[in-house]
């Protein structure tokens, strides 16, 4: 049987799919974005089939790049962006309304009101995470209370939900398979993640029937054939997790105390803790990094909702940009005596301060002040954000010590921004030779499955440098910036 295994990677703002040869290295790539919805303020919607349409042609992009039959294809792994809602007819296969993105914040007000009736404490026992709109279970609860009929319907499972994982399994599999995987599913707010099962008592809270849920599986499992009408043949899908999951299997973080920062539309930095199940006392998450026939690895989770999403807003709102690789070349023109920051608050601000309510902001402006300064601080946020969550990690557990940080994601080829980034965290930086480090952990889980891939050893070997950055900043510098960050963070805040 041939290496090739074909790894969709659907985000938040493009579709992906690459084609990895048997020896893990990238032979074909097809990538389209896709159309963002902000019907009102805080809102993000995504129109399903658009979903389907680019990642179906990404998949077939990437495998006439590669240069092989579909019959060539071992296996498919999917990873996806997390948390965002689906919800479709069963019969038809056609969704009800817009996928629900996960930095939407219409459900603030419902966050509010279960945290004021006290039942934050349990859900975080439960599920490791918070109660905001970040997670699934309150956009899926709005969608069955606001589209007429729906709540009816779903307990008559006639509708099926789904994250993306799921929708894009059932469109694959041409309605045959409705299942999702362990790292979705923690993402949900409705699956403990000690049992690795749905939770009754959860769904109960959040009025979620039972009846719409998919089949949680585990990362490398048997997720169902394609359609042979798609792709011309079937073929099997045996890998499946959340995207920043799949970077972490990607970045080969396979021991306790291993770190890795994804910079995609947002940033999130996951901390490999074993088979400990750490709990933080500084609002980050407790997770599932992945589950391995059936072993639960977990991790802590810093999320940032916006990181190259600031980059994107240059250059299609405030046009000072023409393409997202311009912006390093511009912020290194900054003056470096100005004091500007953005806190890219756009859809409130995520971990550790988890304020629904704050939106963004920029300080220290002065005559002076232009486009580089303005492409710097964007920039910026990005580490600070950063270290504002290794902080945080440092002191939830001690295993965060003396750790190296692996990166990925499109903005970590800015040697600009990797050099501030390894500058604020005081520690080194070490940026992968395969950047596509998602994909490639998708692609991993369903090779090994496959029985074509190496073991989890063997592929952690195969993990190549190019480049490690090294901090250069003195302490009084650095001191002083973080204050300033800190500063422009608390004016920010919906409380201040
Ligand atoms: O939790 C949201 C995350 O999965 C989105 O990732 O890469 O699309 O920013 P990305």
């Amino acid at each position: 049987m041939s290496g090739n295994i074909l790894a969709i990677d659907q985000g938040t703002t493009s579709s992906r799919a690459i084609v990895f040869d048997e020896h893990q290295k990238i032979a074909g790539l097809g990538k389209m974005e896709f159309t963002q919805h902000f019907p009102r303020d805080g809102w993000v919607e995504h129109v399903p089939e658009e979903i389907w349409a680019t990642a179906l042609w990404s998949a077939k992009t990437a495998i006439k790049k590669a240069g092989v039959k579909a019959s060539e294809i071992a296996a498919i792994g999917i990873t996806n962006q997390r948390e965002t809602t689906i919800v479709w007819d069963r019969q038809t296969g056609k969704a009800i309304y817009n996928a629900i993105v996960w930095q939407d914040r219409r459900t603030t007000k419902l966050c509010e009101k279960l945290k004021k009736a006290g039942h934050e404490k349990l859900v975080s026992k439960k599920t490791g995470l918070l109660l905001d709109p970040y997670f699934t279970a309150t956009k899926l609860a709005w969608i069955l209370d606001n589209v007429p009929g729906a709540r009816k319907r779903a307990e008559k499972g006639e509708l099926a939900f789904g994250t993306v994982d799921s929708y894009l399994i059932w469109r694959l599999t041409g309605g045959k398979s409705h299942a999702t995987d362990i790292t979705n599913a923690c993402r949900t707010l409705l699956l403990n993640i000690k049992t690795g099962e749905w939770d009754d008592e959860l769904l109960k809270l959040f009025r979620i029937p039972r009846a719409m849920l998919p089949e949680v599986k585990d990362n490398a499992d048997d997720f169902g054939m394609t359609d042979p009408e798609i792709f011309g043949v079937a073929l099997p899908i045996y890998g499946a997790a959340g995207d920043q999951q799949a970077a972490t299997i990607g970045q080969a973080c396979f021991n306790p105390g291993m770190l890795k920062s994804t910079y995609g539309t947002g940033c999130f930095a996951l901390l490999n803790t074993g088979t400990d199940m750490v709990r933080s006392k500084n609002r980050l998450l407790t997770t599932v990094a992945y589950r391995l026939n059936g072993e639960t690895t977990y991790a802590l989770e810093g999320a940032i909702f916006i990181a190259g999403a600031s980059v994107q807003w240059m250059r299609d709102m405030l046009k000072i940009i023409e393409k997202s690789s311009d912006a390093g070349v511009l912020a290194a023109k900054a003056d470096p005596t100005q004091n500007v920051y953005l806190v890219p608050a756009f859809v409130g601000l995520g971990a550790p301060w988890w304020d629904s309510a704050a939106r963004g902001s920029l300080t220290g402006l002065t005559r002076n002040t232009g486009p580089a300064e303005l492409a710097r601080a964007a920039l910026e946020s990005v580490s600070y954000q950063t270290r504002d969550l290794i902080d945080a990690m440092r002191k939830d557990w001690k295993g965060a010590h003396d750790t190296v940080l692996r990166v990925d994601g499109g903005m970590v080829a800015s040697d600009f921004t990797m050099q501030f980034l390894a500058d604020m965290l005081n520690t080194p930086v070490d940026r992968p030779t395969i950047l596509e480090t998602t994909a490639l952990g998708a692609a991993w889980l369903a090779g090994w499955k496959a029985g074509v891939w190496p073991d989890q050893k063997g592929f952690a070997e195969r993990w190549a440098l190019d480049r490690q950055f090294t901090p250069r900043m003195d302490e009084d510098e650095r001191t002083r910036k973080l204050k300033g960050w800190r500063d422009a963070v608390r004016r920010t805040l919906s409380s201040s």
